[in-house]
């Protein structure tokens, strides 16, 4: 009996499924899809009706804010605030680092040609983004108090132009005479799996479908047969699907997309962590070939077999030879965060170590910890420390949150701090931005990127690119060393003069890109920072 039923299922479905094929190659000779990104149809605005009117329910009972906890609501509406200067003693901002407020919309459109233009482009290219990026199933839906409707309010899915049963609906409400349900979709049809006696089924391969019964018990059975076939092509999407009955309505969603395809790195079997087979130290020189010889050395000390990346954009690049060892060469000059895209994408292993060219390992530099480190947690990237000269060891370690504020662009808060230790690894922390040595899953990394327009300054601007996508962490106790930073001027060499002009010395032009990227690209307005 089951077996022949699922049997007679199968052929439906596989039936529905041709027919769904068909009718897409139909749709494909006679008419197009418009993938232009819309929010949402009919349902949309009846799901909005109807969120408004729960929202807005008993608008004759008063009621009293709470002062202290209504200030934390976003608001739509941030500001950038400095802390005020209460009092100043000679290193007191090291003690008490005081927090500095810049506006980023007055800095960059105060010096633009056309303030206007730019603001106006701003904000359509945010409109756009918004558009292709909205997804029906970030919608908010309520399911009413005593509703006779049962339904899933979450977790279905189906691929594209795929066909599914949709769990879990029915009806729960006195029995009578007669019982009646409609269901409606945007973006597929409806069907029944298997029909039930005494049951009247309207616009099967429809987008809208009705059933009734005069018995409830029939109807219910019914229900646990009915199908939905995307019609609609989309790689990730939602339908939001409406059931009701004449006196009540219910919506939920069916998310349709292609499942995620996995990106996973062969890295050979391992008793105890192969650095070798597991990580790739990435890095980008320029003029200081002394230091990167070092540099290489100290590595390969302890790591001999580890690949190195190195990216070069120096204008009379000198080779770097030795096993294990991939030199980029760039045009000259193409800087700082091009020169870490390269190196990046041209990693094979699961990690990627990220160093400066002139650090140095020493025994304290276990790579082992941080590949431990990943391969326990969700952390997707994690920093280390850096000892200078001085023996000062640094892990610079920043909180970031971003508060929306409106047509102006939004607020970008940078904090010194981090948000949590790590259980299991009390050293370590987890943060939203960290130094300049840090190892990371490679796919994560090169999702991100590295903005090619940051050529001088830029490090800040890779963990704003990746806020809400990496998960990232800190350990203190992985040290690499600096092998100079401050140095007197007079004690330099000529190369390291040439590296400082280069380096140091942002042009206004430099300046005016990393303004950009701020009020354009990040839509921000201003920015709160230690
Ligand atoms: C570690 O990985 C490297 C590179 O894949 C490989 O050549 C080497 O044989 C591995 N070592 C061990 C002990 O498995």
């Amino acid at each position: 009996m089951r077996a022949t039923f699922k049997k007679g299922l199968g052929i439906i479905l596989i039936t529905g499924l041709l027919l769904t094929l068909f009718s897409a190659w139909r749709r494909g000779t006679s008419t197009a899809v418009d993938i232009w990104p819309t929010q949402g149809g009919h349902i949309k605005k009846l799901l909005e009706a109807k969120i408004e009117d729960t929202l807005n329910g008993y608008p004759d009972i008063a009621y009293h804010i709470k002062d202290d906890v209504a200030c934390h609501l976003a608001q739509n509406a941030c500001v950038c605030l400095a802390d005020e200067e209460t009092f100043h003693l000679p290193y007191s901002n090291l003690l008490f680092p005081h927090v500095w407020a810049h506006k980023i919309d007055l800095a960059f459109l105060g010096s633009h040609p056309d303030p206007e233009g730019v603001k106006r482009h701003r904000a359509q290219e945010y409109s756009s983004l918004q558009r292709r990026s909205y997804n029906p199933a970030d919608a908010l839906i309520v399911a009413d108090a005593n509703s006779p409707l049962q339904y899933p309010t979450q977790g279905v899915e189906l691929r594209p132009l795929k066909t599914i049963i949709i769990p879990g609906l029915g009806l729960k409400e006195e029995t009578g005479s007669d019982h009646v349900v409609y269901l409606t979709a945007t973006l597929g049809t409806f069907n029944v799996a298997a029909t039930v006696d005494k049951v009247s089924v309207k616009g099967e391969g429809e987008k809208h479908m009705m059933l009734s019964s005069p018995l409830l018990s029939s109807l219910n059975r019914q229900l646990q047969f009915v199908t939905y076939t995307n019609t609609v092509f989309h790689p990730k999407t939602a339908d939001t699907v409406k059931f009701a009955t004449e006196g009540h309505q219910s919506f939920f969603t069916i998310k349709i997309g292609h499942g995620p395809v996995p990106k996973l790195y062969n890295s050979g079997y391992q008793k105890e962590y192969n650095i070798s087979a597991l990580v790739t130290i990435a890095t980008k020189t320029f003029l200081r070939y002394d230091k990167l010889k070092d540099l290489i050395d100290s590595i390969r000390q302890y790591y001999p077999t580890v690949t190195i990346v190195i990216a070069d954009d120096n204008e009379h690049p000198q080779p770097v030879t030795g096993p294990h060892i991939d030199h980029y060469i760039m045009p000259f000059g193409k800087g700082w965060f091009a020169g870490r895209n390269l190196a990046v994408s041209q990693v094979t292993t699961k990690y990627v170590l990220w160093v400066d060219d002139d650090f140095i390992f020493t025994a304290n530099t276990k790579v082992e910890r941080m590949v431990d480190i990943l391969e326990k947690t969700t952390l997707d990237l994690v920093a280390g420390a850096v000892r200078e000269v001085t023996g000062y060891t640094a892990t610079y370690r920043h909180t970031i949150s971003v508060e929306e504020g409106g047509d102006e662009g939004d607020c970008i808060h940078i904090r010194n701090g981090y948000h949590h230790v790590i259980e299991g690894f009390p050293n370590c922390v987890v943060a939203d931005a960290v130094i300049n040595f840090f190892m990371g899953r490679t796919d994560k990394i090169q999702q991100v990127g590295f903005d090619p327009r940051l050529a001088r300054r830029g490090h800040l601007e890779f963990f704003i690119d990746a806020l809400g996508s990496l998960h990232i962490g800190s350990c203190s106790d992985v040290i690499v060393s600096h092998a100079s930073k401050i140095k007197l001027p007079w004690s330099k060499t000529d190369s390291e003069k040439i590296y400082d002009k280069f380096r140091y010395s942002s042009s206004s032009a430099d300046n005016r890109i990393n303004q950009e990227i701020f009020y354009f690209k990040n839509r921000f307005k201003c920015m709160t920072s230690h």
